[in-house]
């Protein structure tokens, strides 16, 4: 089996980052034995630059070939002002989402003990908080037909977007919940709107058709007004929750800020075949890029979740894992997740700690 991971370092602080997940990449990738092979694209404005256009044709043809993509983050003052969206930074990341169907988002949302004071709830609510949102990625209100602006027959402009699911699109992420639910502690909810919309009342009947084949896994269902309300209350309850795109968009960013710092949170966008592209869940941080103070861990988590999940490297992604905690352990810690007595380091100083820990 092929093992090709592509490194897509995009722009802003993209590079620098990248450049850290990439060491700890090629050590694992040596001492586990892994026989990943590496190779570098261009995306986002960086692509933009260089060739014209956010997803050059080569860069998409070597994500179509490779088994996983590890990406930096794209975007920054210095494309903003492009009138034509086609050119955007951002379309090279929903270009890819798109041509590789990655349906699959997970987010984690893991407090680690060390980071406690860096959220905004009380240590008692989310001390030990270890969650991860799956969210659908490609289908939902936000790609349904039809959708635009009409101007009705008495003049009054009208919105309108349409919330479409079928039952396979349904099927294919719940299965990925539920997997996801078998490799943790085994609970699985499953947010809807099944007291007022109709796709979700197909996407609970799904979820519940599903749940035999995973006899291990206690399914529950909630409606998102609750679990939104729950999920700052007690978000502890939850292992794992799986939803449609527009509510795991707003879910899954509230899950993450429970954490309370965006330089630890990574990502993964799967496929049917657990191809995927992993990313950390911050942009390209352009108010501090090429000063090499970024937090380069979400990225390095990123690449412990590739590991996981698209080669199936659980103890390589688990040294990874245990690596950042450490560098945690030892007071390291970059700008956006100081506080007072702790040892400031810049980006390559923790990445370097990460590897001296692995
Ligand atoms: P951002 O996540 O880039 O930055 C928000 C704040 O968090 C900034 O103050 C930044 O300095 C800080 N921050 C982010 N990552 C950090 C890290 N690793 N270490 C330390 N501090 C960090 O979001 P913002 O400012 O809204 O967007 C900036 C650019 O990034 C925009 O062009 C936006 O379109 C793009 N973006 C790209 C994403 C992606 O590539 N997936 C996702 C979100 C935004
Ligand atoms: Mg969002």
């Amino acid at each position: 089996m092929s093992k090709k991971v592509l490194v897509l370092p995009g722009d802003g602080i993209g590079p620098e980052i990248v450049a850290e997940a990439v060491k700890v990449l090629n050590k694992v990738n040596e001492s586990f034995s892994l026989g990943l092979e590496l190779e570098e694209g261009l995306v986002g404005g960086a692509g933009y630059d260089a060739a014209g256009t956010p997803l050059p044709a080569e860069t998409l043809e070597k994500a179509l070939a490779a088994d996983a993509i590890l990406l930096g983050a794209v975007g920054g003052p210095k494309w903003d002002k492009l009138e034509d969206r086609a050119l955007r930074p951002e379309q090279g990341l929903l270009g890819i989402r798109k041509n590789l169907e990655l349906f699959g988002n997970l987010r984690p949302a893991i407090l680690y003990p060390q980071l406690a004071e860096a959220s905004t709830l009380k240590a008692e609510v989310v001390s030990g908080l270890d969650i991860l949102i799956v969210r659908e990625l490609t289908g939902g209100i936000y790609f349904g037909k039809p959708r635009g602006i009409r101007t009705l027959e008495n003049g009054d402009r009208e919105g309108y977007n349409t919330y479409v699911y079928n039952e396979t699109e349904i099927r294919r992420i719940g299965r990925v919940a539920f997997e996801s639910a078998m490799k943790r502690n085994k609970k699985l909810c499953s947010v809807d709107k099944a007291n007022v919309l109709e796709v979700t009342v197909l996407w609970r009947e799904i979820m519940e058709e599903l749940a035999p084949e995973y006899p291990e896994v206690e399914l529950s269902h909630m409606y998102v007004d609750n679990a939104a309300m729950q999920l700052v209350r007690a978000p502890k309850q939850f292992d794992v929750i799986v939803t449609g795109n527009m509510f795991g968009d707003i879910l899954s960013d509230a899950a993450a800020m429970l954490t309370g710092s965006i330089g630890m949170l990574p990502s993964a966008s799967l496929d049917k075949n657990n191809k995927g592209m992993y990313e950390p869940c911050h942009g390209s941080a352009p108010d501090i890029a090429g000063k090499g103070i970024a937090n380069p861990l979400a990225t390095i988590l990123s690449v412990a979740m590739m590991l996981r999940y698209t080669f199936g490297e659980g103890a390589a992604a688990d040294a990874i894992e245990a690596a950042v905690s450490k560098v945690l352990d030892q007071g390291l810690r970059t700008g956006d997740i100081y506080s007072e007595g702790m040892t400031r380091v810049g980006t390559a100083e923790m990445g370097d700690a990460v590897l001296a820990a692995l």
